[in-house]
């Protein structure tokens, strides 16, 4: 199956009421642990490309490796993501090179640390759409801020200081026609999200559902969604590693989310927790090998129980086969007549 519209993933899981993780990958484990999940659960993808990644793995490999994933499971439809897009010149080389859906965040400058103005968001955002859905291309973009750092990406902070403001959310998704919305609730990036199990005071699912009281049919997307999983951190600091405690996003917040408007749960991190304790335990435990195979084997088994797990959880598993591809062509000509027109139901206050 060739790689389809992130738009006709979410469509369905709106229709079907569930949510589909974001998965983020840079090499070939990462890639078959995402597939072979997928294949277990019985679920439709997204695998999503970061610069950070693009920039590891070169375009080209990373590119191919997703097309090679298309070919070896054609009944599993995969889009394709770039996560934060910095630029429109990002989104664009993503396009270029096939990927069939972008994530332009606007709420930082091209720098990816600062925060930007709304009317900076907003036109940054609308550029990228009117190119992309000219070519079919699914758009997310991002109102509010979220806190952390990534490889360099990332406005730093608890994830407090930019909460999404819903008459924001509902200008900015009319202005820009986007796809999908990203929305700042108090999730940050990578393990050091909360110091203790999240209550309404860090994590505001409040400001979550009333978003989607007022934008009932924009797909919501939720960032910085890593559960962060105490086995996962005790593997790590079992072997050597050494992890400070913290807490992530519960699996039952995400599923509350699920239920009031989110489609996409993006998760990197729990993986690659995953990845590193497995890797830890095998170099820690048996200090003669050296064959990678050795430990990149439990790795991307464990990565891929991670991501199985959150297929269950989010409930895309067993939707793989609910619908057939539409071309990115045809999508293309939906947003030019109109059909699939992203202007968003907006409900009274
Ligand atoms: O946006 C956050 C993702 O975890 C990707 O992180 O920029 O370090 O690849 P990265
Ligand atoms: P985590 O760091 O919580 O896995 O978030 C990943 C993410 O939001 C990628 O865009
Ligand atoms: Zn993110």
């Amino acid at each position: 199956m060739p790689l389809v519209s992130m738009r006709q993933l979410l469509d369905e899981a709106a229709k079907g009421g569930y949510g589909v993780g974001a998965f983020n990958v840079n090499d070939m484990e990462q890639i078959q642990a995402i597939m072979g999940a997928a294949q277990e659960t019985n679920s439709p993808v997204i695998i999503q490309a970061s610069r950070g990644a693009r920039a590891f793995a070169q375009d080209r490999y990373l590119f191919h490796l997703i097309l090679a994933a298309s070919e070896l499971y054609p009944d599993i439809p995969i889009a394709m993501h770039q996560d934060h897009g910095n630029s429109f010149e990002t989104c664009k080389s993503a396009i270029e090179l096939g990927y069939t859906s972008v994530m332009m965040d606007g709420s930082l400058k091209e720098d990816g640390k600062t925060p930007s103005s709304f009317e900076e968001n907003v036109a940054v955002t609308k550029q990228v759409v009117d190119y992309a859905h000219e070519r079919g291309v699914t758009v997310e973009g991002e109102i509010g801020v979220l806190g952390g750092v990534e490889d360099g990406h990332g406005a730093g902070g608890s994830g407090l200081e930019h909460i999404t403001d819903p008459d924001q959310a509902v200008e900015f998704a009319e202005r820009t026609g986007v796809d999908a919305l990203a929305i700042a609730i108090g999730t940050s990036h990578g393990a050091y999200k909360f110091t203790k199990r999240p209550d309404g005071s860090v994590l505001k699912m409040d400001v979550l559902i009333a978003i989607h009281k007022r934008l009932p049919s924009t797909h919501l997307v939720m960032h910085g969604s890593s559960s962060v999983p105490k086995d996962l951190q005790d593997i790590v600091n079992e072997y050597g590693g050494k992890l400070k405690e913290t807490w992530g996003v519960p699996v039952e917040e995400i599923q509350l989310g699920i239920r009031n408007g989110v489609r996409k749960v993006n998760v990197d991190t729990d993986n690659r927790l995953a990845i590193t304790g497995a890797i830890r335990k095998v170099l820690w435990t048996q200090p003669e090998k050296f064959d990678p195979r050795d430990y990149m084997k439990p790795a991307r088994e464990a990565m891929q129980k991670v991501v199985s797990q959150r297929m269950t959880q989010f409930g895309q598993a067993g939707h793989a086969h609910d619908y057939s591809p539409i071309s990115i062509e045809t999508i293309a000509k939906g947003y030019k007549d109109g059909s699939l027109a992203t202007r968003p139901l907006v409900a009274a206050k």
